[in-house]
């Protein structure tokens, strides 16, 4: 099925989200050699995405850049006043409503400020045990008697929602309706009209959940956003909404690809898988290798405020530029072999979670989730590896990359 046609079936009117999500990646395969060769010819570059793929520019649109280092993608992620997040406003806005996303300074700090605590370190400890620990396990209780699995399907897509279900306090029998409507939302590229509508129904579901809050005030996400305040500011309904749509996407869509990724690179390493097995010390390592080798999101999007240069290349006001942080974080001027996967090297910081104001608010939650994953396969599935007999799992898609499947067998 191609990622333009909804995963309807005309014949029953049946929809299966999981197909519908897994193919929204796309089938690019390697997009690691044409990168490195973009970085080496320069790293910034004025393109389009309508050149490159050969089809005339339409007028009125504005210049394109995309830029490709370590060192430039984080110049720009850093500079937020002369690199605006706004331009996801028209892109995700009609969705999304107005999300952190879209924001720039000072409303992104106040807001920000507002939220994040929901977020911090310490805030992690309860949702692991309260949350994330018995979800994953609950998804191994379905499939470990068989002793195979599709992990993909089974584990590394299913869990996150539930896990951001568990954290807003929702009740568990709203969550298979939850968690189509999230998927729904999330295919909203490729499927506008489910999409839109899906966020309608998002919103008006969270409307009665956070009005009963209000009255209930329990110890759960919602209500620590209907509650939150920072010099006497609090969030508006509206932007809780946005807020907890966001989430989705963000945190959901997210941390299935990178929890994903970082199993194909171990199941594809048996050695590397059998060495975190054998030493747990190993993760932050693994987890933080995963991340670079193969980031779940390859490059996100500024628009300049002004015109300006970088590194010696003139961007107008207006100009869109795109960084490219699954290049930047390949650039080979701070990593040696940095297409191989190798939880072993020296850890530097990467981009996949950006960087600057809009760094990913939600990383120690994935984190947390991945290394609750990995020890319960650890603890649960001895001798996990790849099944021999199915098709070879391969990372797919451009900007969103994940296997679209992992079939494993153990014990
Ligand atoms: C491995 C998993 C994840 C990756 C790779 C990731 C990546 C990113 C990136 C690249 C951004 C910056 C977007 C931009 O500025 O254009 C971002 C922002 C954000 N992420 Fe994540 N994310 C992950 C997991 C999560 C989780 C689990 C949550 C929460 C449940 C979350 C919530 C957010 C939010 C709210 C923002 C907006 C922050 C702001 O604008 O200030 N993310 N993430």
């Amino acid at each position: 099925m191609s990622a333009t046609e909804p995963a309807t079936d005309p014949a029953t009117e049946q929809y299966d989200p999981y197909e519908a999500f897994g193919d929204l990646a796309g089938d690019v395969r390697d997009p690691w050699p044409e990168l490195a060769a973009a970085r080496r010819r320069a790293p910034v570059q004025k393109n389009s995405i309508f050149a490159l793929e050969g089809v005339e520019v339409p007028p009125d649109l504005p210049d394109e850049y995309t830029v490709y280092s370590y060192d430039l993608v984080s110049q720009v992620l850093r500079d937020n006043h002369t690199f605006s997040s706004e331009v996801y406003a028209a892109m995700m806005g009609p969705v999304m409503g107005h999300t952190i996303l879209e924001m720039d300074e000072p409303e992104h700090h106040t807001y920000r400020g507002l939220v994040q605590q929901a977020f911090s370190r310490k805030a992690m400890e309860r949702w692991e045990e309260g949350a994330v620990g018995p979800i994953v396990d609950e998804c191994i209780d379905a499939f470990i008697e068989r002793g195979n699995a599709e992990l993909v399907r089974e584990l590394t897509l299913p869990f996150p929602v539930n896990v951001i279900a568990s954290m807003l306090g929702l009740p568990r029998a709203d969550l298979p309706q939850f968690h189509r409507w999230a998927i729904e939302l999330i295919s909203v590229s490729f499927d506008w009209e489910r999409g839109t509508r899906a966020s309608a129904q998002l919103r008006d579901y969270f409307a009665g959940v956070l009005a009963e809050r209000r009255f209930h005030p329990a110890n759960d996400l919602m209500s620590i956003l209907a509650v939150s305040e920072l010099d006497g500011q609090h969030l508006t309904d509206e932007e809780i909404f946005a807020f907890l749509r966001l989430l989705l996407p963000a945190g959901a869509e997210t941390t299935y690809r990178s929890s994903s990724n970082l199993l194909f690179g171990l199941l594809t390493h048996p050695d590397q898988l059998d060495a975190l097995r054998a030493d747990r010390a190993l993760m932050p390592k693994a987890i933080e290798e995963g991340l670079r080798w193969e980031p779940p999101l390859t490059t996100i999007v500024r628009t300049a405020t002004r015109d300006t240069v970088v590194d010696g290349v003139d961007v107008p006001a207006g100009a869109v530029v795109i960084t490219n942080m699954g290049s930047a974080n390949h650039d080979e001027k701070y990593w040696e072999r940095s297409e191989e996967f190798d939880i072993h090297r020296e850890q530097r910081q990467h981009l996949a979670f950006a960087f600057g104001p809009h760094m990913c608010l939600g990383m120690h939650l994935a984190r947390m989730e991945t290394r609750v994953v990995l020890e319960r396969i650890f603890d649960r599935l001895p001798n996990l590896r790849l099944d021999p007999a199915a098709d070879a799992p391969q990372i797919t898609g451009m900007t969103f990359r994940a296997p679209p499947a992992l079939p494993v067998l153990f014990g």
